[in-house]
């Protein structure tokens, strides 16, 4: 029987990816397997931030002599990365015989079945498609929660962003067919669902859309019999609508919380990144969603140091994070894309500097975090146990849940 092993890099769509890839690849008698005895190595790259490139190279390199050394045994590269670099992966590396980008995951188990029988083929899964590819309903292993894909791509073209260039352009799933999905989940005990996409909240608003809104989706996966918890992400804030803010005070299933990336809190940079909202409109949904749900716990993505950023507009981030108050947020340094808009703009902030107001933004955070979390002490909770972690040290067994 075949082993193989994944190795997943980067975003939840990602994850999610290969969670899927690797039930279908157990139904069509493939055996997980490890790095090192693995007879196909999947590895989904990320080319959001930072050198991805040189890491997946790296990484190539270092698995190299192990992968060509076991007799047929071959590497297939998928994600952001591979759509970018494609075919050119194969100069390098020629023991990658397949890439594939987000619309190819859906052929991925046929493709690595034809490899595995003609050892000479090379196959590439990089076409974007004009729908959204459905993929076999594979049983999953018994477990609590569940990542339920809703769409792909993304039409936004934020100024630093190369996911639009990565996963192509915004297309929705069905939503019979998430309803089939997500219904046949919770059959199997899934008791938490994430739905996911580049941007939830303009769900249904392309021209694959079947007049199903975002809010209409919700509504309806809340109210599957069985599901306790209902969660989503990510969200745009320019495109979440009013039915979506009040649904957190409606429906019992949906959690109380919202990662919700604000990016900047300066109208100037907001402006420059193409976001499309100011930082009083934020605020203002944050307030729309804090009075439908008091105990909402918020989160954010943050990017310092974007091309013209001065310390004034830096200092307005500062203080919309301690007007907001995230109980946890993930920031970073700009950092330029290959190809998108803000890589020609002037200006660039020094890395030193992007250093230093990273530093500045994450140690407020911390602070932020370590209060509200202390504020939680004694006081009583429900979780939602998903298994034993796998870091486990000593005697103590550790859980992770949520
Ligand atoms: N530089 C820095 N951060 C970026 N992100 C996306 N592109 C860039 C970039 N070029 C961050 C944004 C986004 C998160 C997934 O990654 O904050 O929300
Ligand atoms: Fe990138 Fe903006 Fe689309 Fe998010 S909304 S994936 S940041 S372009």
């Amino acid at each position: 029987m075949p082993r193989f092993h994944i190795l997943p890099f980067g975003c939840q769509m990602n994850v999610a990816d290969a969670d899927w890839l690797a039930q279908a690849l157990l139904a069509q008698g493939w055996s997980m397997g490890t790095e090192d005895d693995a007879d196909l190595l999947v590895v989904m790259t990320c080319s959001v931030r930072e050198k991805p490139e040189q890491k997946v190279y790296s990484l190539l390199g270092r698995i190299k002599d192990a992968v060509q050394s076991r007799p047929g045994a071959f590497v297939a590269v998928g994600g952001c990365v591979a759509q970018q670099i494609g075919e050119a992966l194969w100069q390098r590396f020629p023991f990658v015989r397949l890439v594939f980008g987000t619309d190819g995951v859906a052929m991925v188990p046929q493709a690595v079945a034809r490899l595995h029988m003609e050892p000479e083929l090379r196959i590439s899964l990089l076409d974007f498609l004009d729908y959204y590819p459905e993929r076999d309903q594979v049983a999953g292993a018994k477990r609590a929660q569940a990542f339920v894909n809703i769409m792909q791509g993304c039409d936004n073209f934020c100024a630093y962003c190369i996911v639009p260039f990565t996963r192509g352009r915004q297309k929705s799933r069905a939503a019979d067919a998430i309803m089939a999905e997500c219904t046949g989940l919770v059959q199997q005990g899934v008791r938490e669902i994430t739905l996911l996409g580049q941007n939830v909240n303009s769900y249904g608003q392309d021209q694959h859309g079947d007049g199903t809104s975002f809010a209409d989706l919700l509504a309806r996966v809340a109210a599957l019999p069985g599901l306790d918890r209902l969660h989503f992400t990510t969200s745009h804030p320019k495109d979440i609508a009013p039915e979506v803010i009040t649904a957190f005070g409606a429906l019992p299933a949906l959690s109380p919380r919202l990662h919700l990336p604000v990016q900047s809190g300066a109208d100037t940079i907001l402006q420059a990144m193409g976001r499309r909202y100011s930082r009083a409109q934020y605020l203002d949904i944050v307030a729309g969603l804090r009075e439908h749900c008091p105990q909402i716990a918020l989160t954010s993505d943050i990017i310092v140091g974007f091309p013209g950023e001065t310390d004034a507009d830096f200092a307005a981030t500062l203080s919309l994070l301690h007007e907001v108050r995230f109980v946890s947020s993930f920031s970073f340094k700009y950092s330029d894309r290959p190809g998108v808009r803000a890589e020609r703009l002037p200006f660039k902030v020094p890395e030193e500097e992007k250093a230093e107001r990273l530093r500045i933004f994450q140690e407020a955070q911390n602070i932020i975090t370590a209060a509200d979390l202390s504020a939680l002490l004694g006081s009583e909770a429900e979780v939602l146990l998903e298994g034993q972690s796998k870091k486990q040290e000593h005697d103590t067994i550790f859980w992770t849940g949520r």
